[in-house]
Parts: structure tokens; C-alpha cells; sequence
């Protein structure tokens, strides 16, 4: 049987190049080992202690449609999540709790209740896109972000939110914005870096940020649990109503971890992705030509769901998901019996995650794969196992549905009625933040102004930019 191997050399320094430049570490990994590698470094506190990578198609399968038997999802390996979310969020709990709390919260995200956010996600685009006025530059990054924060809160707290919301975004957005670099990114990889040393430190102002945002979290459950409205369908009072087999409510805490984790993976990761194609449309022009003519292409009563269907936009999002994988790894799975995968024996307690990123690079799926080219998905139906960006399985992507409909309304909107341009040539390149990977400038652009284009029903939501 074979053995596997991994890079060689300390496992401390490998760490640190895992954290401050993680895609040199897993290309020359993965130049070295192809398919699967060991990857001891990245920890993970396995029964085993050894840590395996795998970028192949056919062992994603095997590892994403087996993880509620040949191997497990344990949520304790996400601790590094743990000083954000809490202990008892959907991403930290495991077994059936973990299956049963999915089920839950899943319906908020797909179907019927998606459909209603068509009109508001819409509507938030040109509110914000209308702030800026014609001339001023602006980073694609916090634009997206604004958009995709408000998203998020209103599916998650419904449209009638009270006087603390903007406290409660603000302090989200601080909070998110300690793990933007590589180095601060290093707080949540080494726990001992966590020391409280007074509120001008860094940790010490994100525990302090923390702290205000838990009060007004658990004020908000307080309110809505005291005035309970059957007419609701935000995902706070559905939370809110759920019972276990005991018939017991969540508990508070629960509900604070749940709320935390839906507002920030619910917002990050979209924002990253639509900031990322804004940049290739304008550093591509030849695909912005391209959608362009798809969009202005809708009759005047085409409504949001046909832009949903769009093939070149949605080729657009996809390969601006497959060239910039905003999540590099799958969660940790856990092997629990002993099983083979592409000819290597995998003992009980080895941790072993997919590497998308790596997935996403391989030329044998993607050839040319360091270009942009959307047409690659108009040309190749992708399996769920060679696209791969929101990961499969028993912890596959909650919000995919929701992300990939406002990406699209979103792209759609800003593309159609605003002119913008970018306003940095170099190339943007990707770094860490936090444990995703984003632009490393934020995408710098200009507003040039407003776009006319053929009549159609987003022309209902336009307010002409100043
Ligand atoms: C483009 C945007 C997004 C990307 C690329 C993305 C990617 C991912 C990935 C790769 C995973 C891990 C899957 C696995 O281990 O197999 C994940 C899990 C998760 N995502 Fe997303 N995500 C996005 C947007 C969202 C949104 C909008 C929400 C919430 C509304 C969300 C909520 C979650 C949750 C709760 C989990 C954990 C699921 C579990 O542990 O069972 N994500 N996401």
C-alpha cells in the first residue's frame, strides 16, 4: 500500500506560510503531490494527528456523499470559528443535533422565501450604488459588503427592524474587518495571541465589540420572544418558534450563535465573491461586452427570475467562483472506519478536508485555469465534484441558494444602470482574510455615472446618481 506524503520541513514554519500565504503553500503541495497530500501543520486535533488534503474529483465524492458514515463532520474542529460564533452555532454542533438544526434553518434560504427577496435585494443595490456620486473612487470590496450585510439582516431579522439595527451592522463589519490581513488574520490560528491588553488593543477592542453586539443580540431576542407575531417569516422568529423532541424552545445562547453565524458567513463570503466580478468584467472588458448584451437582451417585462436564469451571467458568477474560491478547504470530515482513497489507506481519526482551491486550479478540468473565461460553463457541464465552491455533504453551504440568487440581481443591477471603471491596472490578487481568501487592494474603482439601457422592469427601482 502506499504511504502518504506531504511537504517536508518544520511543521511550525509550514503553519505560518499556511496562514500568511496560503496559496503558495498548497500549490507547491500540490505540485509535489498531486491529487492528496499531508498536511500535519494545519493541526485540527485529530485522534490520529495526521491531516490529509485532497483536490481530486473522484476522492471528494467518495468523502462528501460518505460523511455521515465512513467519516464524521466533527464540529469541534471549527473552534478556530469559536471566539465569532460561539460554541452551540449550526457550523459548532455535530450528529443529529447538527442534522436537525440544518433543517431548520435550511427552507429560509430556497424556494418560495427566496423569491420575496427579489424586489429588496434590488432595491438595496441602487441605494447604495446611488451614494456615490459620479467622480469619486470607491473599493468594489465595501460596496458589495454594504449590500450583502443588509441582505443578510433583513432575511435574517425581517423588514421592520428596530433602532438598534445600525449599531448591530456597524459593530459586524468592525468585528469582521480584524481577520482582513494575513497577520491579524494570525488571532484566530494561535489562541494565545487572544490576550485582552485594555480596549486600544486589538483583541481587546474586538472582545469589547463583541460584548455590545451579544447585548444588543440578546435585547432583540428579548423583544421579539415578549411580542411574538405569527405573521413573520424572518429567520429570528422562525428560530424562535422551533422546538425540539422535548418540546423545548432554543435557548438564548443558541439563538445568539445562530444569529452569529448567518450574518457573518451570510455576508463575507457573497461580498467577496461580487467584488471579485466586478474586477474581472472590468479588467475583461471583452465579457462585460458580452453580459451586457445578454442583459440589455430582456424584454421590458422580464422580472428577476429570468435574470436568475441568465446562461452567460451565471457563467460569469461560476467562473468567478472557480478562479477565486472564496473558501480554500471543506470543513474537517473525520475518518471513522478504515478506508481506502485513490490507493492510500486512511486510518480511523485521520482529519481530511477538500481542497477546492486546488480543485478549482487543476488543468486537466480548467484548461488555460489562470484565465478568466466565463464561456468554459457554457462549453462543460461541471460535476458537483470538479465546481465545488460551497463545499457538499452533510455541512454543504446553508446559504448557496441565497448567495448565488443575490449575486446575480445584484451583478445585474450595478452592470445595467451604472458605468464604472477600475482604477488600479495592476492585477488584484487574492490573500487571506480571516479563513477565506479576498482581493488583497479591495478592487478600486470610480464612478463614472449613470448607464442608460434598453426599458425593462429593474427601470422602476432607478433614481439617477448626483
Ligand atoms: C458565495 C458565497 C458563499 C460561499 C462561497 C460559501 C461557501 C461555504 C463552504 C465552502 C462551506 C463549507 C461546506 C463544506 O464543508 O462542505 C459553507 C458552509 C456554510 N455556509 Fe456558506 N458560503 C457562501 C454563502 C453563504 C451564505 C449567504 C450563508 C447564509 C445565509 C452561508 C451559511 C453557511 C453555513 C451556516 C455553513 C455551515 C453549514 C454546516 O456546518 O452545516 N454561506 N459555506
Amino acid at each position: 500500500m502506499k504511504k502518504l506524503l506531504g511537504p517536508s520541513g518544520s511543521l511550525f514554519l509550514q503553519r505560518l506560510q499556511w496562514i500568511f500565504d496560503p496559496i503558495s503553500y498548497l500549490e507547491n503541495a500540490e505540485a509535489q503531490f498531486p491529487d492528496i497530500f499531508q498536511a500535519n501543520s494545519l493541526g485540527f486535533g485529530g485522534a490520529s494527528g495526521d491531516v490529509i488534503l485532497t483536490s481530486h474529483p473522484h476522492a471528494l465524492q467518495q468523502l462528501l456523499t460518505s460523511d455521515r458514515k465512513q467519516f464524521s463532520t466533527p464540529g469541534a474542529m471549527n473552534a478556530i470559528l469559536k471566539p465569532l460564533l460561539g460554541d452551540a452555532s449550526v457550523i459548532m454542533i455535530e450528529g443529529d443535533r447538527h442534522r436537525k438544526r440544518r433543517q431548520l434553518v435550511m427552507p429560509s434560504f430556497h424556494g418560495e422565501r427566496l423569491k420575496a427577496y427579489g424586489d429588496l435585494i434590488i432595491d438595496i443595490t441602487h441605494k447604495v450604488l446611488q451614494t456615490i456620486p459620479a467622480g469619486q473612487a470607491f473599493l468594489a470590496r465595501d460596496i458589495t459588503q454594504t449590500i450583502s450585510l443588509e441582505v443578510i439582516f433583513q432575511t435574517v431579522f425581517g423588514f421592520r427592524e428596530g433602532e438598534n439595527s445600525g449599531r448591530i451592522k456597524t459593530l459586524l463589519t468592525a468585528m469582521a474587518d480584524l481577520f482582513r490581513s494575513p497577520l491579524t488574520s494570525s488571532f484566530l490560528f494561535f489562541p494565545s495571541l487572544q490576550k485582552d491588553l485594555g480596549p486600544w488593543s486589538p483583541w481587546g477592542k474586538f472582545v469589547r465589540q463583541r460584548q455590545e453586539l451579544n447585548q444588543l443580540l440578546y435585547a432583540a431576542i428579548a423583544e421579539r420572544r415578549a411580542n411574538p407575531d405569527p405573521s413573520r417569516t424572518d429567520i429570528l422568529s422562525m428560530l424562535l418558534e422551533a422546538r425540539d423532541e422535548a418540546g423545548e424552545p432554543m435557548t438564548d445562547q443558541e439563538l445568539r450563535d445562530e444569529l452569529m453565524t448567518l450574518l457573518f458567513a451570510g455576508h463575507e463570503t457573497t461580498a467577496t465573491v461580487m467584488a471579485w466580478a466586478l474586477y474581472w468584467l472590468h479588467y475583461k472588458p471583452d465579457t462585460k461586452t458580452q453580459l451586457l448584451a445578454e442583459l440589455d437582451s430582456l424584454d421590458p417585462q422580464a422580472d428577476w427570475m429570468k435574470i436568475n436564469r441568465l446562461p452567460y451571467l451565471n457563467a460569469v458568477c461560476n467562473e468567478t467562483m472557480r478562479i477565486h474560491p472564496v473558501a480554500m478547504l471543506t470543513f474537517p470530515r473525520q475518518v471513522e472506519e478504515e478506508v481506502e482513497m485513490l490507493g492510500y489507506t486512511l486510518k480511523p481519526g485521520t482529519v481530511i478536508m477538500g481542497a477546492m482551491y486546488l480543485t478549482h486550479q487543476r488543468e486537466d478540468l480548467y484548461p488555460n485555469h489562470t484565465e478568466f473565461k466565463p464561456d468554459r460553463f457554457l462549453e462543460r457541464q461541471y460535476s458537483p465534484y470538479e465546481f465545488i465552491p460551497f463545499g457538499g455533504g452533510a455541512r454543504r453551504c446553508l446559504g448557496e441558494a441565497l448567495a448565488q440568487f443575490e449575486m446575480k440581481l445584484v451583478l445585474a443591477t450595478i452592470m445595467s444602470y451604472y458605468q464604472l471603471a477600475l482604477l488600479d491596472s495592476r492585477p488584484e490578487k487574492p490573500r487571506r482574510r480571516g479563513v477565506t481568501l479576498a482581493p488583497t487592494r479591495g478592487v478600486k474603482m470610480v464612478m463614472q455615472g449613470n448607464r442608460l439601457r434598453p426599458t425593462s422592469v429593474l427601470e422602476k427601482d432607478l433614481v439617477p446618481t448626483s
